[in-house]
């Protein structure tokens, strides 16, 4: 049996904090998950927000393969904005949900079962004026009384839905309590064999794959996932486990996916680089140490007998490639090709500019692997955000003077510069940043780790600053680690910048990510589109 992805990277995962994407990013992330093959590609939650409505649009624009699905409540003007977003896909499906358990009736949306049911009827078939396919969802249905459950998977087909979706939206389900209630609508409703029965599982009690299989072993016949499994709090079921599960343990689960098991790894890793969000060390299939065997009993049985202690090989997930090295005299063909194996099918003024930034990069390092590319082609995407650009920076310091730094910030042609000191060559850096954009900020947070392996590997430092009532991530790679610091932190001001010019153009408070916009800020004379 065939399972079907629907992948909710773009939805589900982009609502973990941290992980906002611009309309660019996602869509090379839509263009890596269909070339990783699967089925269904969330785009987003078109009426929340002008940004999130344009990647969407965006993304039903160039994914061709993949259907393209867009979320909406059991609203008018949310059915409405998710049709106008897609409405250039043929292969597009309207996602409607509204929550049926006894908590969210009471105290989140204050109405009786009748009318929940109502609003099924009503929307499921508004959106179908649209749309052939049409999800249903049951928010919150893995804490629904069963019968009530089952009148309202019932009313969803009846209405239209071409798919219906059990969420465990909290988290909460055990396998065998969640198989047995797919089982039951399975078994209970009437021509439920016509429609897609649907999972959704939230993994805050570590049980989301195990929930989600249980599901299909009872009649399940897609599973919403997302890539190295992000999401709402403890996220959502891992798109790499659940694919790998049903590849490992086919002899058990007897089912299979559409997805290129070998792409799985660099997926990964391009979704870290945009997302600037690293799963675990020991996260299954994708983190660092899954593949790495510590103690010498493991080593020992490793070098006798690969299977004694790995149950599958590195290349199996497409982890090969992470040593695939590219020197400067490495042409435009050979990146192209690089590029492409990532799914990766930027612009011609985009390819350029990240040619030029690997050919720099080839001659400081020598050597330049997969994480470095992928890092450059995550920066490239970054830049439309752009409202400052570092153009210098000088720091001086040691442990007998006072760390100075001097910048040099240019928005479009005009250019402006400031000098700090600081407790270090960090802090001046970013005291004079702040200077030259008369921006009152605060770091919240400041990480910075290695990019690849070796003396040479690069830096990147992620952070978040809070300006106004909002907080911004940045992110930075370089080989000198004050460099990225100072590309972070002004990566962090143009997203607040982009947020308080879209605040202004389309009269709203909130950007793509949620961000609450400050009302005590200054304004917005540092923005410049430079795409
Ligand atoms: O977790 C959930 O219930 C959701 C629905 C919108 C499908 O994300
Ligand atoms: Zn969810």
């Amino acid at each position: 049996m065939r399972v079907k992805i629907f992948d909710t990277t773009l939805r589900d995962g982009e609502q973990s904090p941290g992980a906002s994407m611009s309309v660019e990013e996602k869509v090379e992330v839509a263009l890596m998950l269909e070339h990783l093959g699967v089925d269904l590609i969330e785009a987003g939650f078109p009426v929340s927000s002008p940004v999130q409505f344009k990647g969407v649009r965006k993304v039903a624009e160039r994914v061709r393969k993949a259907t393209v699905v867009a979320l909406a409540r059991c609203v008018e003007k949310d059915i409405d904005a998710a049709y106008e977003a897609l409405k250039e896909n043929k292969n597009r499906m309207i996602h409607v949900f509204i929550a049926t358990s006894p908590i969210h009736r009471k105290y989140k949306l204050g109405m009786e079962k009748e009318e929940i049911l109502e609003r099924i009827r009503k929307y499921v078939s508004y959106a179908k004026k649209y749309s052939e396919f049409v999800e249903f969802s049951a928010e919150d249905a893995s804490r629904t009384e069963l019968p009530f459950l089952l009148e309202v998977v019932k009313t969803a087909i009846e209405a239209g839905a071409s798919t219906v979706n059990i969420p465990d939206t909290v988290g909460y389900a055990i396998p065998e309590e969640f198989g047995a209630m797919i089982k039951a609508i399975k078994e209970g409703v009437p021509r439920i064999e016509n429609v897609d029965l649907s999972v959704h599982c939230h993994n805050d009690l570590g049980l989301a794959l195990a929930n989600s299989i249980a599901a299909v072993r009872s009649g399940a016949t897609q599973v919403e996932v997302t890539l190295n499994g992000i999401g709402e709090r403890a996220g959502n079921c891992a798109l790499e486990e659940f694919v790998m599960a049903a590849k490992v343990r086919k002899d058990i689960l007897g089912f299979e996916t559409g997805v290129d098991p070998a792409l799985l790894y660099p997926a990964s890793r391009l979704l870290v680089h945009i997302t600037g969000m690293i799963p675990s060390r020991n996260k299954a299939i994708v983190g660092e140490n899954v593949f790495l065997h510590e103690s010498g009993i493991h080593q020992d049985g490793v070098l006798k007998m690969r299977e004694t202690y790995e149950i599958m090989k590195p290349s199996d997930v497409g982890r090969s490639s992470e040593t695939l090295v590219m020197g400067r005299h490495s042409g435009k063909h050979a990146l192209k090709k690089k590029l492409e194996t990532y799914g990766i099918h930027i612009d011609a003024e985009r390819f350029q500019k990240v040619f030029e930034r690997f050919l720099e990069l080839a001659d400081k390092k020598k050597e330049v692997y997969d994480d470095d590319l992928l890092s450059i082609v995550s920066e490239v995407l970054r830049e439309p955000l752009r409202g400052y650009k570092l153009t210098h920076f000088h720091v001086y310091t040691g442990n007998t003077v006072i760390p100075t730094a001097t910048v040099k910030l240019h928005a479009g042609e005009e250019g402006k510069d400031a000098a700090e000191t600081g407790d270090g060559p960090i802090d001046a850096i970013f005291r004079a940043i702040d200077r030259v954009t008369g921006l009152a900020t605060r770091l919240e947070e400041y990480v910075i780790q290695a990019v690849g392996s070796g003396k040479n590997a690069q830096g990147e430092v992620k952070l978040t600053l809070q300006i106004g009532q909002g907080r911004y991530s940045g992110r930075g790679v370089s080989t000198d680690i004050v460099e990225a610091s100072a590309m972070a932190y002004v990566n962090a001001i143009n997203k607040y910048l982009l947020a308080k010019k879209g605040a202004f153009e389309k009269g709203v408070a909130k950007e793509g990510g949620g961000h609450d916009i400050g009302s005590k800020d200054t304004g917005t004379e540092g923005w410049q589109e430079q795409s």
